[in-house]
């Protein structure tokens, strides 16, 4: 008989709520929970509410043979950690935005601290034969504050974001004490080759540390590094395109817009997308490209995140801003050129929304992956597929080389980009859909939560313990 795997331990700062179908969670979550369930697995993190609580226990809960675990904030915990030191220090510098990074040692401590309340919470529900799969910056101490509570499980470090250029890196104060603690997982990994670079060239130049093929080493202690690209679930978007036609949803929305080719765009409302970028690329290719006034609609689906951070505040206004400034330098009677929506759609909503478009257009000026690109490829018709044009600083474009690849920082190079979209021969989209199709369907969401997982638990250790 196979024997059982490890039980799975995920550890992430949010956590889906238990009660969410399948269907409904997004497909890292759907990845996640299947792996999960292989392994009568934990999943432990923030519940996604704040409280008065000080330091409350987590509410533990089933389903499916998974156990939930989760927790609240306290209010000083989520300012101070989840709106402070993650997402309004780590996040902007983990995307190249040390212009907006804010630098407080206060809340630094913070984060450090709700990482070491996380471990503590977490510790009494571990098994010595568990494996730990901790993810993203939120939680890049955790292993270190599980290692002083004594566990020696194996534990890995998946980075969903970019990791920066060293110069960037080295302007976040104690840098270096939060990239050592990194070294008590056992692997880590980052979503392409480009952010692995750059970890391996900060952990050289700045750490001094030894990096051979397999592992590096600092201080007499190792890791394992890896590339793991996120992928989606395609067939889920394959299938639920194909459903738009039959819509009387996508009748209506079609009776409204006329008969015009659609661009879509959607992305939270975070200003690492590149929105008012994209905004004002529109608006030069409207003005430069006289002749497709009236034959095109775009619209950006951008439902609100972070709100209680001051920069994705000031972010919404500039676009509303901006759109009304488009529309209103060209909109008629009977044409509104731009679209932007701050609310959120269903995934089938979306796939249909994308399968209707002409062209996906996705110019994040820094992102991890992106997934709506992908997403995006995969709801098309494959006998009438649409275009993609796709940022070079998004991690999806070391995938995906069928898309149209564009600096989102030059108007002018996107506008072009925009009028090759909707001039692009059918051969020629679907030569591009082909490409992009083999690369996405090669590298489905759950193949690569398996992948992470068997590469933790193949790991030999050299030495007993972490
Ligand atoms: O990596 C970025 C990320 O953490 C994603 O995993 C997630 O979809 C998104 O940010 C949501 O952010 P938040 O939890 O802050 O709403």
């Amino acid at each position: 008989m196979p024997s059982r795997p490890p039980r799975l331990v995920v550890i992430s700062n949010r956590v889906p709520n238990p009660g969410d179908k399948k269907a409904q969670a997004g497909g890292l979550a759907a990845a996640l929970l299947d792996a999960l369930g292989d392994s009568g697995g934990l999943w432990f993190g923030w519940n996604g509410k704040v409280g008065n609580v000080y330091r409350p226990d987590p509410t533990i809960g089933e389903q499916a043979g998974i156990t939930f675990a989760t927790m609240e904030l306290s209010r000083r915990d989520y300012n101070e950690y989840y709106n402070g030191f993650a997402n309004r220090t780590l996040w902007p510098l983990l995307h190249y935005r040390l212009d907006i990074a804010y630098f407080d040692r206060q809340q630094y401590s913070r984060y450090i601290e709700v990482n070491r309340l996380f471990a503590e919470k977490l510790s009494p529900l571990l098994r010595t034969t568990d494996i730990i799969w901790v993810h993203d910056y939120h939680l890049i101490p955790i292993a270190a504050e599980l290692r002083a509570l004594g566990h020696k499980q194996k534990i890995g470090f998946f980075l969903h974001t970019p990791f920066p250029a060293t110069e960037i890196m080295t302007a976040l104060p104690n840098h270096d004490q939060l990239v050592r603690s990194m070294f008590d997982y056992d692997l880590i990994g980052f979503q392409t080759e480009k952010h692995k670079r750059a970890f391996l060239d900060y952990l050289r130049y700045e750490l001094g540390a030894e990096v051979t093929a397999k592992h590096v080493e600092l201080d007499g202690r190792r890791v394992r590094i890896g590339v793991f690209p996120v992928g989606i679930d395609a067939d889920q978007f394959k299938r639920n395109g194909a459903d738009a036609e039959s819509l009387v949803w996508h009748r209506n929305l079609r009776r409204q817009h006329g008969d015009t080719d659609w661009l879509i765009g959607v992305d939270r409302l975070d200003y690492s997308k590149g929105l008012i970028e994209r905004f004002r690329s529109y608006e030069r290719f409207l003005a430069k490209y006289s002749e497709f006034q009236r034959k095109v609609t775009f619209f950006q689906i951008a439902p609100p995140s972070r709100a209680e951070v001051p920069e994705y505040r000031e972010i919404r206004h500039e676009l509303e801003a901006e759109a009304g400034h488009i529309n209103g330098r060209f909109a008629d009677l009977d044409w509104v050129p731009i679209n932007y929506i701050n609310k959120s759609y269903s995934r089938a909503q979306l796939a249909r929304f994308y399968h209707e478009s002409r062209v996906g257009f996705v110019t994040p000026l820094r992102d991890g992956m992106n997934l709506v690109a992908m997403e995006y490829v995969a709801a098309q018709n494959p006998q009438d597929p649409g275009a993609l044009i796709l940022s070079r600083f998004a991690g999806a474009a070391e995938y995906l080389d069928g898309a149209l690849v564009v600096n989102p920082f030059g108007p002018d190079g996107v506008s072009d980009a925009i009028a090759m979209a909707l001039d692009m021969p059918l051969e020629e989209r679907r030569e591009r859909y082909d490409s992009m199709m083999a690369a996405i369907e090669g590298n489905d969401v759950r193949k690569w939560g398996r992948t992470f997982i068997q590469a933790l638990i193949k790991i030999r250790r050299d030495r007993a313990a972490k």
